[in-house]
């Protein structure tokens, strides 16, 4: 049977030790867009091992962490065992447009980072789009980040590599690009690809909700080409 991104996900893997360098870049431009506050409440959709709840816990209300691995949850949990505002849910594998965990909550910050490239299409993505109206307070903020907008695995890692390289990580970047080409994230990549949405389908799936968005000029991850999305409620 082939695996696919939900399995991978379940499973300890490469990413685990790596993915906090990609977030402490996104950390340290994020407030440019979103201003944090003791009485904000955010929802972190993707949340993976908790690096936005490890740097927010204590400038934020309350944090709710969403993920389809219940192994990252659990590692967030273990982490944060002592910070009663932050809550991880685990999403159904086969139903994870199905955010109950948080029913009747409103959220006034909502960040979503790389994680929609493991979508199945972009049908889905229009429905976490949906998803995330219905649960966004008035005046809230949504980003949406990492997003590849056309198929290039060659300029991905020409970009990574040159920002790893000015960011002094180039020699952990490259330990981690060889350990990807012979683990299963490289066959399942190979089999599953990444999804891929073009700038104008998200605004047009943006038009079609109603939600008044727009791409932000400046990179937030340190992959530079792919883009991030802000959407004012
Ligand atoms: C590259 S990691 C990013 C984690 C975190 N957002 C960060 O940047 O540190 C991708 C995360 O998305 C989660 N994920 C993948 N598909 C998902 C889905 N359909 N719904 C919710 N989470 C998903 C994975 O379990 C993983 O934790």
């Amino acid at each position: 049977m082939t695996a696919t991104w939900l399995d991978f996900w379940q499973k300890e893997n490469e990413f685990d030790d790596s993915m906090s360098a990609n977030y402490a870049y996104f950390l340290a431009r994020v407030e440019q867009f979103i201003n944090l506050s003791k009485s904000r409440s955010v929802l972190d959709i993707g949340s993976g091992p908790g690096n936005l709840e490890d740097a927010w816990h204590d400038r934020v209300g309350e944090i709710h962490g969403l993920d389809i691995s219940e192994r990252y949850n659990a590692m967030g949990r273990a982490k944060h065992a002592n910070h009663p505002n932050v809550h991880f849910h685990t999403l159904a594998a086969d139903d994870y447009l199905n955010f109950s965990p948080v029913a009747g909550r409103q959220f006034d910050i909502i960040i979503v980072m790389s994680v929609v490239q493991y979508y199945r299409n972009a049908a889905e993505v229009e429905d976490l789009l949906a998803a995330i109206k219905r649960v966004a307070a008035p005046g809230a903020k949504a980003l949406i980040c990492d997003l590849i907008v056309e198929e290039s695995v060659l300029k991905d890692i020409v970009s990574i590599v040159g920002r790893s390289l000015r960011q002094g990580q180039l020699l952990s970047m490259l330990k981690l690009l060889f350990r990807l080409r012979f683990s299963s994230y490289y066959n399942i990549r190979k089999q599953n690809g990444f999804l891929v949405i073009p700038e104008s389908e998200w605004m047009a799936m943006c038009k079609r909700l109603n939600l008044n968005a727009r791409f932000v000029a400046e990179p937030l991850t340190m992959q530079q080409e792919r883009r991030n999305l802000l959407i004012q409620f």
